[in-house]
């Protein structure tokens, strides 16, 4: 991450802690995962620097919404290292998420839909069910009864 720290203030792992509202472990954890990062006294001892506060604060946010850690570490590591985060990256970055819940919503609709169409069914047929045959993935094997004369299911 290699983001420059000012270390005129700087925080113990409790007190980072207590400011985020997550446990000190949380706080290693997030260390451990390349999310923060932390300077160490002559004592050996990890300091954070303020601006680890806002970087939990769009974790714990990117978590509820269902953002993966790895994708909110490079959203993270796409962002200029030479100063904290700041408001203008978290109105950018909630923005692209907004996107993506949108899109996962588009999709969990359609299951919703599909699935709809299987309540009281019980066919799951290869050719009609819209979940058995996704994107019409059959279809894309060639013409035929391709599930029977092979390339469908399992082929
Ligand atoms: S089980 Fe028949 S349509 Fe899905």
């Amino acid at each position: 991450m290699a983001t420059r720290i000012d270390r005129s203030i700087l925080l113990t792992v409790g007190e980072v802690a207590r400011r985020s509202g997550v446990k000190v472990s949380t706080v290693h954890f997030y260390e451990a995962q390349g999310l923060i990062e932390s300077v160490r006294t002559s004592g050996n001892q990890r300091r954070y620097a303020r601006d680890v506060l806002r970087r939990i604060a769009i974790v714990r946010v990117g978590q509820r919404v269902g953002i993966p850690l790895a994708a909110i570490r490079a959203a993270f590591d796409a962002l200029p290292k030479e100063r904290p985060i700041g408001a203008a990256d978290w109105a950018a970055l909630s923005a692209s998420w907004r996107d993506e819940i949108e899109a996962r919503i588009r999709l969990l609709e359609k299951l919703r839909d599909d699935l709809s169409g299987c309540i009281g069914c019980g066919c799951l047929s290869l050719d009609d069910c819209a979940l058995r045959n996704q994107g019409d993935r059959v279809a894309r094997k060639g013409p035929g009864p391709r599930h029977l004369i092979g390339g469908g299911e399992g082929a």
